[in-house]
């Protein structure tokens, strides 16, 4: 049962096949870069993407766009401190944004950041630093069969760089939750624990990326032995006061269409970070957002970390899953809290991985049915092969009938698979990391 209703009509339409062919070419056949007027159903990302509520909508008639100490800034800061448990709040404009001010005042050349896996925008900011990133997933991960918290870091690859480095080169230890590069999974409680313990033992800062820590909080609820009978909003808190810094991406778990921050107790560092902030986001107390984005910020917070959203956020991914999973379309299983992973590379079996499967699969989702969807690289191991099509669903945005369409274009998809060409790069951008953003591509004939 959905438990909200829809307050405001967009209309939405789906192109022509002649339509879709030319503006797919136009778009070099990278779904990142076709103009959202030509899509009709956007599954490119839940970031930022989803509709604000009412009272969201409400709280940003009232903000305070003071340039410094603004009301608006304070009832968020406060909600962050009181809600996530730490002492400074640095608002960003976005999650990358929190990541560069904190990079930025925190890393030195040659410096190693282990993370269960690093998102793209994250290992770009380390790179920009002349500092490395370095995944450190599980093996469990590799597997596309049922488990459960494959988003979990592997103690002994941290241990690993480590010793191999030396401590004074690894400043911190990192863990994005969900763990949206290897596929939206959810890392344990246990393993939260185990990664404090890891970064105490060395005397390193623990950071925690948050942008879908509700979500992660979610299936500790649902499927980690011993928290079952706890709250949503502490098993929530818990994860996060076992960091030393959060970053966030409020486009996420904070429902709003931009804002960032980072948080932390540490009184030098946060010093560190303002200047940061002051130089390239704006004054340490809107960091690149307006009153109004604050106001809806602190609102989408709120909201986000309710059981009646959650749990409606994932059932719906869940659902799509199923859709697809019923039409026999290979998935990286299990389906995580705000999207859908196909294998790629399962889907479209007679490719290879330089055709670049999961650019293919995007490119004719999009031509078969003017459906969008994120190319999502291959597994975060150096040898593997899988490549994985990121189905993402904004949250609170479409219906049932949508969900079904994408299953229906699937399963259409998947009958005549072996007729879907690869694709050949024909330019390269300098920035390797963004390179998926940005790339042109050609199909191969097949
Ligand atoms: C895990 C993770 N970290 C960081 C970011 C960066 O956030 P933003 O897009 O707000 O810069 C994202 C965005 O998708 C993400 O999924």
């Amino acid at each position: 049962m959905r438990n909200y209703r829809f307050g405001m009509v967009e209309t939405i339409e789906c192109p022509s096949r002649d339509v879709r062919e030319r503006q797919l070419a136009a778009a070099n056949f990278n779904t990142y870069r076709l103009d959202a007027e030509h899509v009709y159903l956007d599954l490119l990302t839940d970031s930022g993407t989803g509709p604000l509520s009412k009272e969201q909508w409400s709280a940003m008639m009232t903000a305070d766009e003071s340039y410094a100490g603004s009301k608006s800034f304070r009832d968020l800061e406060t909600y962050i401190q009181e809600t996530f448990g730490f002492d400074h709040v640095i608002p960003t404009h976005q999650g990358r944004a929190a990541e560069h001010v904190l990079f930025r005042a925190l890393l030195e050349e040659n410096d190693h950041v282990p993370n269960n896996t690093h998102f793209a925008t994250t290992e770009a900011q380390i790179k920009d630093n002349d500092a490395i990133p370095v995944n450190c997933p599980i093996e469990a991960g590799r597997s596309t069969e049922h488990d459960t918290f494959k988003g979990n870091i592997d103690p002994a690859k941290v241990a690993a760089v480590i010793e191999q480095v030396g401590t004074e080169h690894v400043p911190a230890i990192m863990l994005a939750l969900t763990n949206n590069a290897l596929a939206g999974q959810p890392v344990s409680m246990d393993n939260i624990k185990t990664t404090r313990d890891l970064a105490d033992q060395h005397d390193r800062y623990f950071i925690i990326d948050a942008c879908r820590y509700v979500e992660n909080a979610y299936f500790i609820q649902h499927h980690e032995d011993g928290q079952q009978h706890r709250e949503l909003p502490a098993i929530a808190k818990e994860q996060l006061q076992h960091a030393d810094i959060i970053t966030m991406s409020g486009k996420k778990n904070g429902l709003v269409n931009m804002g960032g921050f980072v948080a932390l107790d540490d009184d030098e560092l946060a010093e560190a970070i303002k200047e940061q902030t002051m130089l390239h986001e704006g004054f340490y107390t809107y960091g690149g957002m307006s009153g109004r984005t604050m106001e809806a910020f602190r609102i989408g917070l709120q909201e986000a970390l309710t059981p009646r959203f959650i749990e409606q956020r994932v059932e719906q991914t869940q659902d799509l899953g199923q859709l697809l999973e019923d039409r026999g379309i290979p998935l990286y299983k299990p389906v995580s809290g705000h999207a859908v992973y196909i294998n790629a590379s399962a889907f479209l079996d007679h490719l290879d991985v330089d055709d670049h499967p999961a650019e293919a699969l995007a490119a004719a989702f999009y031509l078969e049915g003017g459906i969008r969807t994120s190319p999502d690289g291959t597994l975060p191991y150096d040898d593997s092969h899988d490549a994985l099509l990121r189905l993402c669903l904004p949250p609170r945005t479409y219906h049932r009938d949508h969900l079904e369409d994408i299953a229906e274009t699937a399963a259409t998809l998947l009958e005549d698979s072996n007729q879907i060409p690869g694709l050949e790069i024909t330019k390269e951008p300098d920035h390797e990391s963004l390179a998926p953003f940005q790339r042109s591509y050609h199909p191969r004939s097949l």
